[in-house]
């Protein structure tokens, strides 16, 4: 149990990180730390949360522009806060199987806001997504979804205990 509130925030574009966000903010809240989840393009100001989650949907290496842009603007208050980050991505079981390093821009923005951690979870391909690419993708068979949901509550879990331990 403690009182510090926790933001989860995502970059997506098909839904599948939110889904992810929304996954650690229920979990931290069974844990007994109040949490949210909002997508980053809404969040102008973090001075009400104690600590910040941070995630992005990968595309071509890179976090959704939406993360992005939120470690960029947030820069000075995410220094002072804990904060931890999460990918989502791989369309295969590579993410349950292992530890999947972040990508190297993804490693620069983790890097810029001093995050204490990073994991990358498994992604989802939509069969309706949005993006020419995606629904290319879709056709070719790739729509699945490949997150752990397991894995993610065992990491908001740790979360929780780093938090209760400050
Ligand atoms: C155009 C496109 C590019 C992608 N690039 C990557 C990538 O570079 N690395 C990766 O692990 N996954 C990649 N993915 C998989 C997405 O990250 C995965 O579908 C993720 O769950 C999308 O998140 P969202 O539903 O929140 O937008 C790509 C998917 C699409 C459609």
């Amino acid at each position: 149990m403690t009182d510090k509130r926790v933001l989860v925030a995502y970059g997506t574009q098909n839904g599948g990180t939110a889904g992810i966000a929304e996954e650690i903010a229920a979990t931290l809240e069974k844990d007994g730390v109040p949490a949210e989840a909002r997508s980053a393009a809404d969040v102008t100001d973090v001075t009400s949360y104690d600590a910040i989650v941070l995630g992005g949907g990968l595309y071509a290496g890179r976090w959704h522009r939406d993360a992005r842009r939120f470690a960029r603007r947030l820069k000075d208050p995410l220094l002072e806060r804990p904060v931890w980050c999460f990918s989502s991505g791989p369309l295969d079981a590579t993410a349950t199987q292992k530890e999947v390093p972040p990508t190297r821009a993804v490693l620069r923005d983790v890097s810029r806001i001093k995050a204490r951690g990073h994991t990358t979870f498994g992604g989802r391909l939509d069969p309706r997504p949005q993006g020419w690419l995606a629904r290319s993708m879709a056709k070719r068979g790739m729509a699945h979804d490949w997150r752990d949901f397991e894995q993610i509550r065992a990491w908001a879990h740790t979360i929780a205990t780093d938090l209760s331990k400050q």
